[in-house]
């Protein structure tokens, strides 16, 4: 997610925007830039790293105008640098631009431009297309212009703009991500976030969906897509601060559940092309690699490693190759069989957890392929793999990981399923079949957070147990591993997964009256083995909580309470099945009044061993 703020006044606005800018590092940021509308035409300083870079670089410098935007970027396309960070301009230095989200067709377009206009492009983004498009576009009306490039472009995204000749003008383009306007007194703002305005304005308007607005130092004018002209509320914010950090939500975890329909349409998106095949820009696996591979290793720590177990699952349904999950902190020490002919998966939302790290560089010393799955463009893992698959999850600030999760779980169905194609054990048509499973994901996804109020209420019934079981088969029996995870870490119950065949060597001795099981029962195929072992817990008149598929009825009679995910295929039922018990930690957490975001003895990122 990245920020952008803009200001158009009677003030100087580069010190105005960079404040702003400042309110939103905490989404992360990895670069940042301004461009200010001046005297002599439109000036871009931007950095990588830190935005005190960005004032570094900037500093003794004249930095005037009264009209600006800035960003600060959260790198998913294009590695941090000084020239991928935003502002980016258009050829003639006539346009500048600042963009969050991802433009789909912006490698036909780059083509086109290159090829129509003979535009030369610096940058290796796709934001960059946007200012070429506006600049190509311009005849001294920047709505004009930016109505034009709009209908040409595809994709989640929301950008503001600025034009040399227009220098009193901001104008903002919404799609799926979001953009207020903020009114100032004699001036007016437009952020990516409350938080960049509140010391500036508490009185704005919420732009919507497929909107343009157009910002003067007095006036705000909202159109929609048919260019009419919306009248809008104003909205009085009373948000303090932290509250804004949270977009509203009451913890970043919650508001990183929410996010989770984006960000895996994002990370999915990104990696289809528009007849849905899929390219992984970036990964280099052929053919030929790939028959070479005669093992592959997939080794994390934590949620990145129960994301692994999942796409053990899928590597080996779909592409046919033996592949073997560890810890990382037990792969390290065990010696383990690694040659050439050694795929090894390393995954980390913050591609610097040092098991994982050491594990990877063991790997790499015994000639292994490494590819790693990391949310943190630039990442130490990243950096010192062969081949990286980024999730795009945006910064995860929350200690326990979720969104992270999923958009990892897309990337190993991803990497599943280009391995099977490669490899020709699954069709064209089966492969297609189980890109629009995962299509309908980010839809089935939101469904569930519709509903989450149910699992409140039950979260409500069980948040003072003292243990709690999670029951699976097949990929349920991985998804409860993460499921137990995301209770315990936050709520401090003690809670464990177990493999539900396993339960009668051993575990089904601690059932005892009232005992909570949460049982997975989402495979199809495995449905009368769940249901069996459902009712052997139920025997000992354990406390029931069953997660199926909507539509099962039959589930109803061994459980003392259901949650139904949408129906979906068997091999992708993981991306659902998690949310329900995100949310029941969520809740369970909450209720218990514990410290969700910053749970004890925990910490975002485990750079010790
Ligand atoms: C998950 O909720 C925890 N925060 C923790 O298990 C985490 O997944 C683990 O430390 C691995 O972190 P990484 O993905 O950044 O490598």
């Amino acid at each position: 997610m990245c920020g952008i703020v803009g200001y158009t006044g009677h003030e100087q606005a580069c010190p105005i925007i960079i404040d702003g800018l400042k309110k939103l590092e905490y989404r992360g940021y990895d670069s940042a830039g301004v461009a200010l509308v001046t005297s002599r035409g439109i000036k871009v300083r931007k950095k990588a790293g830190r935005i005190a870079n960005l004032e570094e670089s900037i500093r003794g410098e004249r930095m005037e105008g009264t009209t600006g935007i800035g960003h600060t970027r959260w790198a998913t396309h294009g590695s941090p640098n000084d020239l991928n960070a935003h502002p980016h301009m258009s050829m003639g230095g006539q346009i500048a631009i600042v963009h969050n989200g991802i433009i789909e067709n912006y490698a036909e377009l780059r083509e086109e431009l290159k090829k129509d206009y003979g535009i030369e492009f610096i940058s290796d983004t796709d934001s960059e297309v946007i200012a070429q498009l506006i600049g190509v576009l311009y005849e001294g009306k920047l709505e004009d212009a930016v109505y034009e490039a709009v209908s040409r472009m595809r994709g989640a995204y929301t950008f503001a703009a600025v034009a040399a000749d227009e220098p009193e003008k901001m104008v903002a383009y919404r799609k799926d991500t979001p953009l207020i306007a903020g009114i100032g007194r004699d001036c007016n703002f437009i952020a990516s976030d409350m938080t960049a305005l509140l010391k500036y304005s508490s009185d704005i308007y919420l732009i919507e969906n497929d909107e343009m607005v157009v910002c003067t130092p007095d006036k705000i004018q909202i159109f929609n897509k048919d260019r009419k002209r919306m009248d809008r509320q104003v909205l009085k914010v009373t948000w303090s601060m932290e509250d804004a950090e949270k977009g509203g939500y009451q913890h970043f975890m919650l508001k990183e559940i929410n996010e989770q329909p984006r960000v895996v349409k994002e990370t999915l998106e990104r990696r289809l092309n528009a007849d849905g095949k899929i390219h992984l820009d970036g990964i280099e696996l052929t053919a030929e690699d790939l028959s070479k591979f005669t093992k592959i290793y997939i080794v994390a720590c934590g949620t990145a490693y129960h994301a692994g177990l999942v796409g053990k699952y899928a590597i080996e349904k779909f592409a046919r190759i033996p592949v073997e999950v560890d810890i990382a902190s037990e792969f390290r020490y065990r010696d383990p069989f690694v040659d050439e002919n050694t795929l090894f998966i390393a995954i980390s939302q913050s591609g610097e957890t040092l098991d994982t790290l050491m594990s990877l560089r063991e790997a790499k010393s015994k000639g292994a392929r490494v590819l790693s799955v990391v949310n943190v463009v630039g990442s130490s893992v990243a950096r010192e793999s062969d081949d990286v698959f980024y999730t795009w999850a945006g910064p995860e600030i929350a200690v326990a990981s979720t969104k992270a999760y999923t958009t990892q779980l897309i990337c190993m169905y991803l990497l599943a399923l280009y391995m099977g194609t490669l490899r020709g054990t699954i069709t064209e048509e089966y492969c297609d079949t189980i890109i629009g499973e995962l299509r309908q994901m980010p839809d089935k996804i939101q469904q569930i957070l519709d509903g989450s109020h149910k699992i409140e209420s039950i979260a409500k019934l069980l948040y003072n147990r003292n243990s709690i079981f999670f029951i699976g088969r097949g990929v349920d029996s991985a998804v409860a591993y993460e499921g137990s995870l995301k209770l315990k870490e936050i709520s401090y119950i003690n809670s464990s997964a177990i493999a539900a065949g396993e339960l009668k060597h051993g575990t089904i001795a601690l059932m005892e009256p009232d005992t909570t099981v949460i049982a997975l029962a989402t495979q199809d195929r495995l449905f009368e083995k769940m249901y069996s072992n459902i009712e052997e817990v139920r025997a000992r008149h354990a406390h029931i909580l069953s997660v199926v598929k909507e539509g099962n009825k039959m589930i109803r009679k061994v459980s003392t309470d259901v949650i139904y995910i949408p129906a979906c295929a068997d091999e992708v039922t993981p991306i659902l099945t998690i949310i329900p018990l995100q949310l029941f930690a969520y809740y369970v957490a909450r209720e218990r009044g514990e410290n969700i975001d910053k749970p004890r003895n925990l910490a975002k990122s485990v750079t010790v061993e």
